[in-house]
């Protein structure tokens, strides 16, 4: 696709919207669809408070090897074309629903994280986080005082931390090019977002290779890969 039939020139405030398709191009995979995660594990079984009483071990394990698998990929071109867009246009911040921390690892700075991040640890009795990025491993699975730490994300059957939801819809709210990247726009309230910026007067752009849940909503789709569809972006705004 090489016409858009919008001029992003003139856009002042730039959010990316991610999920794992995103991080598909860095090896990390997603979690539906071929070689979706949630195909290979049941996430009753692995990413829910429930699974966590009952077999902590077992869901730390898994949560070790989702770190090593981001750990392996390294962030892709379309990384680091969102960065050149941060320095073209200064009010641009990305929302991702991703918790490998690949935009981040691509000197991102303005990153809002939906569902938490695989590099952090939570003690639930005192609310310590504790962060690693320089591994895939923790060198304790135990607080200091005591109690076992769980990974500070959200897991099924979570609620989202409301400051987090509410600075989400602060940044859409006032947008005005939304692009969204890689999400199949199925878990809420995440999925909700890209309403939310179309009712808001955003221009709405999706860019994925698969037609989505949400798809018939966007003013612009781009059926291209992530690195592909945010280079044809670039091109769009800096010519
Ligand atoms: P999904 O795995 O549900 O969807 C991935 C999307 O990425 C699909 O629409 C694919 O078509 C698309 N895709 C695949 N390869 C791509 C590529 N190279 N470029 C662009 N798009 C590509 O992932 P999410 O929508 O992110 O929640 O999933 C949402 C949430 O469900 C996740 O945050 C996670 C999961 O359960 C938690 O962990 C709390």
């Amino acid at each position: 696709m090489d016409n858009f039939n919008f001029s992003p020139s003139s856009f002042k405030n730039i959010v990316f919207f991610t999920g794992a398709g995103m991080s598909a191009e860095s090896g990390v995979p997603t979690y539906r669809g071929r070689g979706g995660i949630w195909n290979e594990y049941k996430w009753e079984e692995y990413a829910c408070e429930s699974a966590f009483r009952s077999n902590p071990d077992l869901v730390l394990d898994f949560h070790e090897l989702r770190r090593i698998e981001a750990l392996k990929g390294k962030p892709h071109k379309g990384h680091f074309i969102i960065n050149e867009i941060e320095d073209i246009i200064k009010n641009t911040s990305i929302i991702t629903q991703n918790i490998d921390g690949m935009h981040q690892r691509a000197n991102s700075k303005d990153v809002l994280e939906l569902h938490g991040s695989l590099w952090k640890m939570r003690c639930e009795t005192e609310g310590t986080i504790y962060e690693d990025l320089d591994n895939g491993k923790y060198s304790s699975r135990y607080c200091d005082c005591g109690n076992i730490l769980r990974p500070d994300i959200i897991w099924f059957q979570d609620i989202l931390k409301e400051k987090v939801v509410q600075n989400a819809i602060s940044m859409i709210s006032s947008c005005d090019l939304f692009v969204s990247i890689g999400t199949s726009a199925v878990v809420y309230p995440a999925a909700g977002f890209p309403r939310l910026a179309k009712d808001s007067g955003a221009f709405c752009i999706e860019i994925n290779p698969e037609k989505t849940e949400l798809s018939q909503i966007f003013d612009e789709v781009i059926r291209e890969k992530a690195s592909n569809g945010l280079a044809l972006l670039k091109k769009q705004i800096t010519d």
